[in-house]
């Protein structure tokens, strides 16, 4: 039996912080409206918007178990939390919540570092998450002009900035997030799409 829409609303708040359950609640209402611009599924970019960052608060520990257990990219145990609640997140998903809808948990799964082929879901909830009216950056303004102008125009921008921020930080970068970024940005990709 799916949970209810007050089912899975309180399974999410319990795992979250109030501020974070605060930003899906506001990544689904812009979830919500791309998908009405674009004419994409508006059920599902709600009900994606609401789980993307289920598994945000996991210890590092339990992400690390999962990807061996469920034998996922071996390169996933050199990244860290903010690659995990996606890419390994949709797991505990589709595990906790019985969400079983494919094209769900691929919007979860690839939001954290988008994927050189995304379904307009996907799109959504990537660029949903970067524009949504809590956040506040340098070229905020710059990222929802994009995403008004397209969705591909969104995560071009998006996948740029979050690139550009990681090579300032100088952390790992995961190879598939260096994937999108050539698919989408120099248009050409490491896998030759
Ligand atoms: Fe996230
Ligand atoms: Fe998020």
């Amino acid at each position: 039996m799916p949970l209810t829409r007050a089912e899975l609303l309180t399974r999410i708040s319990e795992q979250l912080s109030a501020s974070r359950f605060a930003h899906v609640q506001r990544v689904e209402q812009t979830a919500i409206k791309l998908a009405k611009k674009y004419g994409a599924d508006v059920q599902r970019a709600s009900i994606a918007g609401l789980v993307h960052d289920y598994a945000k608060q996991r210890p590092d520990q339990e992400f690390k178990r999962i990807i061996r257990q469920q034998q996922l990219d071996p390169d996933l145990l050199t990244a860290n939390n903010g690659i995990w609640h996606g890419v390994v997140g949709a797991y505990l998903v589709e595990q906790e919540l019985g969400i079983h809808d494919t094209q769900i948990l691929n919007a979860v799964r690839r939001h954290t570092i988008g994927a050189v082929e995304m379904t307009a879901l996907d799109k959504i909830i990537f660029v949903a998450d970067f524009i949504e009216p809590g956040r506040d950056f340098p070229g905020i303004e710059q990222a929802r002009a994009a995403a008004n102008e397209s969705l591909d125009a969104g995560v071009r921008f998006e996948i740029s900035n979050t690139l550009k921020f990681l090579l300032a930080k100088q952390v790992n970068i995961y190879p598939k997030t260096i994937d999108t970024y050539n698919a989408w940005v120099a248009g050409k990709s490491s896998t030759g799409k």
